[in-house]
């Protein structure tokens, strides 16, 4: 397999970093080389266009398709557009400035804005039930894995995408709001749309190099380790 051109930076904690160079992100021709070189847009560069219909039931379909042991199915999707959106991002505001009255009213609120500005927003929710045989923690990884699904899904068919917690992933009152359940946790707001054309070029975020988190437990260990 060919290396991708890449420069060697400092890794957050004295290890290798390593970065692609800008026009080596996003590379779609085949799904290795995507998953190789696909990189986020922030919430903040992500603006209309969205998906259509098709592209979003797509997004959908890639998300229910994650490992999930037991067949719980422990995740569900809340989608955000147009109109319910907007009553999203105008019930955030009010929510963050009821919990920070002391804020500047001048600035936007903290990921309201983002949910204003992006044309489609999907909350994934983790469903995590009793279970005698599934762990709470395998039920929640697999809601993991659908963020991620929807993610690769938004970012393979060419969308801008993000996954974002932010403070309104934890917060008691945006979980009433969104009648979540016992048990039902915030697993990730999807920010999903075009990258801004006046954003700065797309540049690639230092990730790990991969011999640094890899361990081998074989022959060859001497060769690889
Ligand atoms: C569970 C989870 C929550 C995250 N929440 C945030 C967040 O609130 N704000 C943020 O800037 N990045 C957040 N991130 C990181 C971004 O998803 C992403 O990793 C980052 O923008 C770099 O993009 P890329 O690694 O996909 O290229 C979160 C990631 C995960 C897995």
């Amino acid at each position: 397999m060919t290396d991708l051109p890449h420069k060697l930076v400092k890794g957050k904690h004295g290890g290798r970093g390593f970065e692609l160079k800008p026009e080596q992100l996003n590379r779609r021709e085949d799904l290795l080389t995507f998953l190789r070189t696909r990189r986020s847009t922030v919430a903040a560069d992500i603006t209309a266009p969205g998906p259509d219909e098709e592209q979003l039931a797509r997004m959908l379909e890639a998300a229910c398709r994650v490992p999930d042991h037991g067949k719980l199915a422990p995740w569900r999707f809340i989608v955000f557009r147009g109109s319910g959106k907007d009553a999203f991002a105008t019930f955030l505001t009010r929510r963050w400035r009821a919990l920070h009255p002391d804020a500047p009213t001048d600035t936007p609120a903290p990921e309201a804005e983002f949910v204003s500005a992006a044309p489609l927003v999907i909350a994934v929710v983790s469903a995590a039930i009793e279970h005698p045989k599934i762990p709470e923690w395998e039920q929640r990884l697999s809601a993991g894995a659908a963020c991620q699904n929807l993610l690769l899904a938004a970012q393979v068919q060419g969308f801008a995408a993000q996954w974002r917690s932010g403070w309104p992933a934890y917060d008691e009152e945006v979980a009433r709001h969104l009648a979540l359940q016992d048990g039902e946790r915030i697993a990730g707001f999807l920010y999903i749309g075009a990258r801004r054309a006046d954003a700065p070029p797309l540049t690639d975020r230092r990730r790990p190099f991969w011999r640094d988190r890899t361990r081998f437990f074989g022959e060859d260990e001497e060769e690889t380790a």
